[in-house]
Order: structure tokens, then C-alpha cells, then sequence
């Protein structure tokens, strides 16, 4: 395997309590591993050499939640949104009546070219839900094209009940837990479900993660995204690795986060795209919640594959300083997915880095809307 030394790091940003911020700094890459990290001074030999040129570099992006899979365009609806016509859940089926229209192949394509977005922002690590099939041959096939970009695949069959079963939705949340799942369970590692007023309820949540569970998946919710509801105390209560979108939250949904494992996944796209009240960063870390921030990336209410835009939302609308934005999007995003090879700088870690051109990551909310992601490495691998 071949080594890569990184030198010229003006500042290195590593996201653990070990190394903190390091000025003029490098990092040798062996393969797909981080092997040292350290001052510019003690760098050891490698077989090839980058010099960063005084840039600062960064843990690559881990991007919790999208939602890629999808076909068609959202455009005129979020046009009538800025004109004031409200969002609700039920947006979500001109999505999937376009998705099953879809081939694979235009749906691969969609996914490919988004997925290059997302490299492009710094974003190393993308979870792919499904959820705009809503068919057990839809949900299936989402799945897989999910899989060949991403381990980390989820199952959303439960997004919304499917337009079939409006009358009978009962008989919807039967499915999602017998044959959709049974199909679904070989190419997905989570599962998900909208908990929601106008998608789920939480008996009907309840049973739809437990049903997972038995499929061997990881629970993760949607939850308390347009109002305030029983999601988020369901996801703790299940032991989900994350409550997603927690924009609407009581002092008791706080506590229950704050004593739990159970990672609170902001998502400010989202909040930006339907012109709604950001979640309290601020509240939640001041009660020792763990928070992860991710895009949301879907075409009807955060259409971003940016983590810097979210990131420069969070520090300016959500009460969070930019190093806590920057960790959220980080170390967050790993724990969300109860993963520790990532979202950080530390030997031993997967090689994924991202160099900005900037002295320092604040940059990222302090000129928002600026490309400042100058390079990015994926498994010891320049990707952009
Ligand atoms: O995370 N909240 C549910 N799902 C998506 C929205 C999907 C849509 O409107 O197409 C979300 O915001
Ligand atoms: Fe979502």
C-alpha cells in the first residue's frame, strides 16, 4: 500500500480531544487510513507528497439523512411556498408518482450526479434513504440503486402511506412490515419512518421499527419536523441512532435526547426550503444532547447537497458557534451513524479530508455561498 504525506496545513482541525487544532501541521495517509498526524516539523518519509500551501484542512463531511433516490423536479412548489402557500407531508407523493415512472438507469444517474455535489461540499459520507417508491418492487429497486453508492442505505417505505392505500392505511403499515421490509432488508443497514401528523402515527412508527429491528436494521426517525409530537420520545424510548429534523421540541423531548444515545440530526435546509422556525441548536447543547448536522437532500423541502450552506445556517440561525457546526457535520454525522472511523482525524480513521481554501473552517458560515472546498479525499483517494 502507498503512503501519502499532506503537508502545508495551515491549520488541522481534527475533531478529537487528543489532537484539537493544529497549526502548520501534516498528515500521512498509509492506503485507506490515516497513519500519523502531527507537526509539519516531524513529518515522517512517504512515498508521495502534497503540499497544501497553507490551507486548513478538515474531517470529510458526514451527511446523515438524504433522501436521493427520486426522480422529477419540485421547482413550482416551492415557488408557490415563497408566495406563501404552506408545506405538508403530502408534497411527498408527486415525488413518488415521478419515481415509479422512473427507469434504474435515470434514477442511477440522479443519484451519481448528486452524489458528486455532495463530494464537491466536502461531504465524504452520504446515507441514501428510499421512501418515494412506496411499492414493494419500488421500495426494492431504490434500495439497490441506493447500494452501489453507499453502505449506509435506509429504508423509508414508511415516508407516507402510498396513494393505493389512502382509504385502508393500515393495511400500508402491514406491508411496510411484511413484504416491502422482507425485500427491502437485504440492501438497507436502517430503517426509517415519518412520524408525523399526515404520514404515521407513533403506535404505527412503533411497530414499523420494531418490525425492523426484527429484520436486523437500525432504527432512525423523522421526527417533530412540522409540529410537535411523539417522535422523538418514540425514537429514544426504540434506541434509534438518531431523531431527524427535532424542529418542534418540549422541555421533556429535550431531557429524554440529553439522557439517551440517541443523536438529534438537525436538518436547516429543510427549515430554509419551507420558510419554518429553525430547531434550537443552542438549547440542545447546552442540555447535553449529541447533535449532527446533515442536508436533507430531497427534491420537495431541502433541495442542497451543501453541507457548507447548512452549516453557515446553523452558526447564523440555530444558535450554534462554528466549530460546534463544524463537529455537528463532522463527529455528529458519525455518531448518527453510529460510526467511529469517521468525522474525525485520528490514526487509525478513514482517510477522508477535506482542505478548504481558508485559514480556518469558520470560514465556511463566514462567507456563505463561497466554494472554499479547494480538495477532498475519500478513503485515502483525491475525489474532487
Ligand atoms: O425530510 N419529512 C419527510 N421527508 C422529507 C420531505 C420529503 C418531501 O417533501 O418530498 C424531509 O423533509
Ligand atoms: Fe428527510
Amino acid at each position: 500500500m502507498s503512503t501519502v504525506v499532506l503537508t502545508g496545513i495551515g491549520l488541522l482541525t481534527t475533531q478529537t480531544a487528543e489532537f484539537g487544532d493544529l497549526p502548520n501541521a501534516a498528515v500521512l495517509i498509509d492506503g485507506d487510513r490515516i497513519a500519523w498526524v502531527g507537526p509539519a516539523g516531524s513529518v515522517p518519509d512517504a512515498d508521495e507528497q502534497v503540499d497544501l500551501g497553507g490551507r486548513c484542512v478538515l474531517p470529510g463531511f458526514v451527511d446523515s439523512h438524504a433522501h436521493l433516490v427520486f426522480a422529477g423536479d419540485r421547482s413550482e412548489e416551492f415557488a408557490a411556498r415563497m408566495a406563501g402557500v404552506p408545506y405538508s407531508a403530502g408534497g411527498i407523493r408527486t415525488t413518488v408518482e415521478a419515481t415509479r415512472a422512473a427507469g434504474d438507469e435515470a434514477l442511477t444517474t440522479r443519484v451519481a450526479a448528486l452524489t458528486k455535489e455532495m463530494r464537491a461540499s466536502g461531504i465524504t459520507t452520504y446515507e441514501i434513504k428510499s421512501g418515494y417508491g412506496l411499492t414493494v418492487h419500488d421500495e426494492a429497486r431504490s434500495l439497490q440503486v441506493a447500494a452501489q453508492f453507499t453502505s449506509e442505505t435506509t429504508f423509508l417505505g414508511a415516508h407516507v402511506v402510498a396513494p393505493e392505500y389512502a382509504r385502508t392505511p393500515a393495511d400500508y403499515v402491514d406491508l411496510v412490515c411484511g413484504d416491502m421490509l422482507a425485500a427491502c432488508a437485504p440492501y438497507a443497514r436502517w430503517i426509517d419512518v415519518f412520524c408525523e401528523r399526515g404520514a404515521f402515527d407513533a403506535d404505527a412508527a412503533r411497530s414499523v421499527l420494531l418490525a425492523g429491528g426484527r429484520a436486523g436494521l437500525g432504527a432512525r426517525v423523522h421526527a417533530n419536523q412540522l409540529g410537535p409530537g411523539r417522535g422523538v420520545q418514540l425514537a429514544c424510548e426504540m434506541g434509534a441512532a438518531s431523531a431527524d429534523h427535532c424542529t418542534h421540541l418540549s422541555a421533556a423531548d429535550i431531557d429524554a435526547l440529553a439522557s439517551s444515545d440517541t443523536v438529534a440530526t438537525l436538518l436547516p435546509g429543510a427549515e430554509f426550503s419551507t420558510r419554518a422556525n429553525y430547531p434550537d441548536a443552542r438549547r440542545l447543547l447546552d442540555a447535553g444532547v449529541s447533535v449532527a448536522l446533515a442536508t436533507d437532500c430531497n427534491p420537495g423541502t431541502s433541495y442542497t447537497t451543501s453541507m457548507p450552506f447548512c452549516i453557515a445556517l446553523a452558526v447564523r440561525e440555530m444558535g450554534m458557534t462554528p466549530n460546534e457546526a463544524v463537529h455537528a457535520a463532522t463527529v455528529g454525522g458519525a455518531a448518527a451513524l453510529r460510526r467511529n472511523d469517521i468525522g474525525s482525524i485520528t490514526p487509525g480513521a478513514r482517510a477522508d479530508l477535506v482542505a478548504l481554501d481558508a485559514p480556518n473552517p469558520i470560514h465556511l458560515a463566514y462567507r456563505p455561498g463561497v466554494p472554499l472546498v479547494s480538495a477532498v479525499w475519500k478513503d485515502g483517494l483525491r475525489v474532487h
